[in-house]
């Protein structure tokens, strides 16, 4: 199992979850949340609305997916979130080791989706 979590524009969450929706996966948790890049902020003013200390609004999604799944999970957030411009976001692919359905105390790949 792996846990995919990508930091995208938030004016892109709408085109990635129908992308991931085409591509059968459901199961995701979003978030707000603030962040730079390489650029700390600076160049990609224009983009997003800055805050405090070079930070900017972006939007993480979080996706707990079945080895089959991965990379179809990264080719629908790339084609939602790419636009070619600097602060697309990133995509980061972490080993997960388990997941745990509290209802049913299913696990692994029972648990997941
Ligand atoms: N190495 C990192 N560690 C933690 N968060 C990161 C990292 N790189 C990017 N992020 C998060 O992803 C957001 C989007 O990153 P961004 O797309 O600007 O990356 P970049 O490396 O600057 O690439 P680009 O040159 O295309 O802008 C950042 O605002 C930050 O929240
Ligand atoms: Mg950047």
């Amino acid at each position: 199992m792996k846990y995919v979590i990508a930091v995208i524009q938030p004016d892109r969450l709408e085109d990635v979850l129908e992308k991931l929706t085409e591509s059968e996966i459901h199961l995701v948790t979003v978030t707000n949340v603030m962040g730079r890049g390489r650029q700390q902020g600076v160049a990609e003013v224009y983009r997003s609305h800055k805050e405090a200390g070079s930070l900017l609004k972006k939007v993480k999604l979080e996706i707990a997916v079945n080895d089959i799944f991965v990379e179809s999970a990264i080719a629908a957030i790339q084609n939602g979130a790419h636009t070619g411009q600097i602060g697309d976001g990133k995509i980061f692919i972490l080993d997960l080791p388990e997941c745990i359905r509290i209802r049913t105390g299913e696990r692994g790949s029972e648990a997941i989706g």
